[in-house]
């Protein structure tokens, strides 16, 4: 969480011309409609039920470098990271049941064309086959700030010591889980990016690809 993956992830789809497929949004987009319909959560089956039955539908590369989720048509986007959302995705995305069905999606979309996936578990379990892979990491202290940074400036005032907790929070549960814990692949590589800014975050992911280097 936090380590700077989407804003990497977007700037080099629109580059390149990729679609973007952010997997922490369809988790993110499950757990939505879970909350909307009143799904209880921790019931695996309804919450297995709703994630094959889901209509998620992600941007097209071109225009928004495939930022954009819709829900039955309608662009829920900029409600998948309320604090709401924030706060019950862990419980969700643990589901064996959703995992099957969001890696299921994944892997149709990698069949499409040309993407960057992100996400926690792509290099080890969705594309195993992925021609690169990166792991970005960052501190927890650094990703709060990060976070606290984003949220402010979208208007949210929230404590930094607050988000802290709750980011080790999901950490820990990312990371414990049965299926599909939190770890980098075997062959990935792995960027440190607590002391780089986002420039220089693009352009070791651009040398660990093997893409040119950036103007
Ligand atoms: O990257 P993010 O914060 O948007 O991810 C939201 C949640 O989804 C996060 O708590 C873990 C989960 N997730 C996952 O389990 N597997 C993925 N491939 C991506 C996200």
């Amino acid at each position: 969480m936090a380590s700077g993956k989407t804003a990497v992830g977007l700037h080099l789809a629109r580059e390149l011309g990729y679609r973007l497929v952010d997997t922490g949004m369809m988790y993110r987009a499950v757990t939505w409609l879970a909350l909307q319909r009143g799904v209880d959560l921790n019931d695996e089956e309804a919450l297995t039920r709703l994630a094959g039955s889901a209509q998620i539908e992600l941007g097209q590369p071109g225009q928004d470098g495939g930022a954009t989720i819709k829900i039955d048509g309608a662009d829920i986007t900029a409600e998948l990271r309320s604090p709401d959302v924030d706060r019950n995705v862990s419980l969700v995305s643990r589901v064996p049941g959703v995992r099957t069905a969001m890696v299921e999606r994944q892997r149709g979309f990698a069949r499409e064309g040309r993407l960057i996936m992100l996400g926690r578990d792509i290099g080890s379990v969705v594309l195993p086959d992925a021609p690169a892979k990166i792991y970005l990491d960052a501190s927890a202290e650094v990703r709060a700030r990060r976070r606290h940074r984003e949220l402010a400036e979208a208007g949210l005032h929230r404590p930094e010591a607050e988000i802290l907790r709750e980011l080790q929070q999901r950490d820990e549960m990312d990371r414990q889980r049965h299926v599909s814990p939190l770890r980098p692949a075997a062959d990935a590589q792995i960027i440190d990016t607590d002391n780089l800014s986002l420039e220089e975050v693009i352009e070791r992911v651009r040398a660990a690809a093997g893409l040119p280097a950036g103007s």
